[in-house]
């Protein structure tokens, strides 16, 4: 099997190639980078070690597929993954668009040349933000829990949030994105014949993902505190009570394997995937964990509202596990150990992640 990994370089998809060679005997991974995300050039030996076929492009220019070999699968992993990409950081609205779906014609017109599969990378972030930011909630220790005593919209449980949760505006312009970029790869999917699997997948974290304030959120958290940098809870009163949930990289790829063995062609191809109820943590709560990993260190309160932001937000992956027979394995306290290990044992983590 012949796998192309876009943006193979990233937290994603450089532990997706890892993990899918680990799996699959023989197979050949190939992938395109622009190493535009600050610390994606340290990835490069590791995935040459590997035995991947690394080649520096941007997928935004459709004659940088022109020397890429034919694969059997196209695992879409090359974006920008901020939600406040295109409204803060130096990071423009335009140049989002491109890189967060522009791009993806050269990577559809790659999949329908080559009658290639695609795996593509959407988001938590394409539900609705005034739903979410409306749910039911109480608080229960030090994080937010979903308040099931009260009626409760479509889509959502004390499992999480489901595909059939609310996706309407606003939902941030990466979200926006994403979601457009589902609709026009499963048209092409349906016009040219290859198969499409979308992942709405919720936090990603694991060893080795670069981390800001904005993007990768537990590897800052843990690297931040314990190199003693200032930690703020902003918004939601300051406390730190927001909870997202987190998936090592190593499970979405055993869940991604699964979807390149399916043989089923038509139904449902969008599914929600993320560390779920389990792997669900608040700040305050990751914050009492490196407290006892590396001795207390406070945040400070910010109780000033950050754009786009939403108290509690974790996926609902049973669809994903009832139909690909597929479990979540690694917990939360693994996750965070692996960061803080990887964390100790490079020191200039947090500005090697752009920082
Ligand atoms: N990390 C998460 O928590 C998370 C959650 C849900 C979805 N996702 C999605 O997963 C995918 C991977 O995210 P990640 O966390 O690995 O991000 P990342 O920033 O670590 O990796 C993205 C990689 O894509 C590359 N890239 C960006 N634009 C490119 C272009 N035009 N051409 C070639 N390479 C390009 C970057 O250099 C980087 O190496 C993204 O689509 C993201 O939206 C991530």
């Amino acid at each position: 099997m012949r796998v192309l990994i876009t943006g193979i370089c990233g937290f994603a998809g450089s532990a997706l190639a890892e993990n899918l060679l680990a799996r699959r005997e023989g197979a050949g991974i190939t992938g395109i980078d622009n190493l535009m995300r600050p610390g994606s050039e340290t990835n490069r030996r590791r995935l040459k070690g590997l035995g991947v076929e690394f080649f520096h492009g941007d997928i935004r220019q459709a004659s940088d597929f022109e020397d890429l070999p034919a694969a059997d699968w196209v695992i879409d992993a090359a974006a920008n993954p901020s939600v406040l990409a295109g409204v803060q950081g130096g990071f423009s609205s335009r140049r989002l668009f491109e890189h967060n779906l522009a791009s993806l014609v050269n990577v559809l017109e790659y999949c329908k040349r080559h009658s290639a599969g695609l795996v593509l990378l959407s988001s938590s972030r394409v539900y609705s933000i005034p739903a979410l930011a409306s749910l039911p909630l109480r608080e229960q220790g030090n994080a937010f829990v979903l308040d099931c005593s009260a009626p409760l919209p479509a889509g959502v449980s004390a499992e999480g949030v489901g595909r059939d949760f609310s996706t309407q505006p606003p939902v941030s312009l990466y979200g926006s994105l994403k979601l457009a970029s589902e609709a026009v790869a499963l048209e092409y999917g349906e016009a040219f014949g290859f198969p499409v699997w979308i992942d709405r997948c919720g936090v990603l974290a694991g060893a080795g993902q670069f981390g800001t304030p904005d993007q990768g959120i537990f590897s800052y958290w843990i690297n931040a505190h314990l190199r003693r940098r200032p930690l703020r809870y902003i918004g939601f009163d300051g406390n730190g009570k927001q909870v997202r949930d987190a998936m090592h990289p190593s499970d979405l790829a055993a869940l991604i394997d699964a979807q390149f063995r399916s043989a089923r062609r038509g139904g449902q191809r969008i599914y929600t995937a993320g560390g779920g109820a389990r792997n669900a943590c608040s700040l305050a709560a990751l914050t009492a964990w490196c407290d006892d990993r590396f001795g207390p260190h406070a945040p400070a309160s910010d109780p000033r509202p950050r754009t786009y932001d939403v108290p509690w937000l974790i996926m609902d992956s049973r669809e994903a596990m009832a139909e690909f027979g597929w479990k979540l394995e690694t917990p939360l306290e693994t996750i965070f150990e692996q960061i803080a290990v990887h964390a100790e044992s490079n020191p200039g983590w947090l500005s090697i992640s752009g920082l």
